[in-house]
């Protein structure tokens, strides 16, 4: 087999841009033939023996950070946020009315923007009514994303008095001339002493976001970063790379493109990260996800039950999960969903009884097995095509992986794909090969046809 000859140079040849395969087909795909009519139909249809992941989204924060992709917006004051919440507990009671029945919920996930707006009483009267519409036990995981700048100990206090028990932290970087350039000042003393707050309150799992690829970062910075957060101890790390895509998000062009790394600097500091936190002990989950071996989302990644879906990498095997707030996704055994994403027209469909649906797809068999194959490739790094049921059925979807095998980034033994060590940051190209959707302007070099993904490095 034909061992890479410089991974680094590889970076550059496959800069591609390729979806993140968080769903399968890519919300690029959605169309509003999946209306709220449609997911009315699909929630009575539900089995009210299995249990529900709940996904809410908060889109707002206190400021921009320059490097943001995510849907969210800037206020100063908190009528918006109180009267977001409002809206977004009317909706809990639509879709728990459209359900046949009481449902238990054992995943509660709160995303951003930031949820940390949300005030201490506002959390305790979302999860008290949460709880009055879903059976959610004691064992059931509440997530929240967290931007620590803004805690305070009481405010920790009453995250976990409503049931809070895992945090995930927004950090980037450490260091100061990186925090200048992507407008998020949060000396490392900060987050040390919320992630004090957190666990002394009994919230004791916690995830850091950490970032390469920004702007002023280097590989010698990025380890430094590393070593600053295994100080912290978290029990997960994400690693993401900066996805720059200034023509979706007109903010991030606050950051100059002559600051940011190219393609085998993004590498090389991918690689020095990585290798530290290997050195720290963490185990490599998949693209972007580190956890210290005794946590939950290592031992499934040996156990071979890793998911994955809108969140990133999770343990959570539900087949069905809810999102609601402005532009949430939802995943159903029969597709996926998309709500609106202005806030007008959210809350309007909302307050007329109408599910805020805008978009989505009903999954045929083909999307569901090809979904089972990107989801196996993007959590285990291997597939066997005949487990699968698509024994000799993808020869095509096979030949497109070639030129990765010839680099030494894929091995394909009859039906099984393997994804090398070498090949770990590359992926998604390999997903994209069995992704019947990709599109002839898509997965382009930049400068080529419309680029909607970000680097596949
Ligand atoms: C929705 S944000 C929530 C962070 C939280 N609001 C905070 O301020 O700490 C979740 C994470 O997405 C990652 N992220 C946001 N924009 C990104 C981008 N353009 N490229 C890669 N990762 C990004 C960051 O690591 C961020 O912490």
């Amino acid at each position: 087999m034909p061992k890479s000859r410089n991974e680094a140079k590889l970076a550059t040849k496959y800069d591609l841009r390729v979806p993140r395969y968080t769903s399968y087909p890519t919300a690029p795909h959605f169309t509003e033939a999946v209306d709220g009519g449609v997911y009315r139909g699909w929630l009575g249809d539900l089995d009210a023996d299995n249990p529900l992941s709940l996904y809410f989204h908060i889109p707002f924060c206190d400021e921009m950070c320059w490097f943001c992709g995510c849907y969210t917006k800037v206020v100063k004051r908190y009528q918006p946020v109180a009267d977001y919440l409002d809206t977004l507990l009317a909706e809990v009671d639509l879709v728990a009315d459209a359900l046949p029945g009481r449902f238990r919920a054992s995943h509660l996930h709160w995303g951003g923007g930031s949820p940390t707006m949300l005030t201490g009483p506002d959390w305790l009267r979302t999860l008290e009514k949460l709880r009055s519409r879903f059976d959610i036990g004691a064992d059931a995981e509440i997530a929240v994303e967290m931007d620590p700048r803004t805690a305070t100990e009481d405010y920790v206090g009453a995250l976990a008095r409503a049931g809070v028990n895992r945090a995930s932290i927004g950090v980037q970087d450490f260091h100061p001339e990186v925090q200048a350039a992507i407008n998020r000042i949060q000396p490392f003393d900060m987050t040390e002493r919320v992630i004090g707050w957190l666990r002394s309150n009994g919230i004791e799992h916690i995830n850091m976001d950490l970032m390469y690829g920004l702007p002023h970062q280097t590989t010698e910075r990025v380890t430094d970063m590393v070593d600053l957060a295994v100080k912290l101890s978290p029990n997960r790390i994400a690693l993401f790379g900066y996805a720059h895509v200034p023509w979706m998000k007109s903010h991030q062009k606050m950051i100059h493109e002559d600051t940011l790394p190219g393609g085998e600097d993004r590498w090389n500091q991918f690689e020095a990260a990585s290798k530290r936190l290997e050195e720290n002990g963490y185990v490599k989950v998949g693209l972007d996800h580190f956890a210290r071996p005794d946590d939950d989302l290592a031992v499934a990644l040996k156990e071979g039950h890793m998911h994955r879906n809108f969140q990133g990498y999770t343990t959570d095997a539900s087949s069905v999960l809810l999102g609601f707030g402005a532009s949430a996704i939802g995943h159903l055994p029969q597709g996926y969903t998309q709500n609106l994403s202005p806030l007008k027209g959210w809350r309007t469909a909302i307050e007329n009884g109408v599910l805020p649906t805008a978009r989505g797809v009903a999954l045929s068999e083909d999307d569901r097995r090809r979904a089972a194959i990107i989801e196996r490739l993007m959590c285990d790094l291997r597939v066997d095509l005949g487990e699968m049921g698509g024994a000799g059925a993808y020869r095509a979807e096979v030949e497109k992986l070639m030129p990765l095998v010839e680099d030494g980034l894929v091995t394909v033994d009859g039906e099984r794909i393997t994804i090398t060590e070498a090949g770990r940051p590359f992926i998604r190209l390999a997903a994209a090969a069995f992704d019947a959707y990709l599109g002839e302007g898509e997965g382009r070099k930049e400068g080529g046809q419309p680029a909607r993904h970000s680097r596949a490095v």
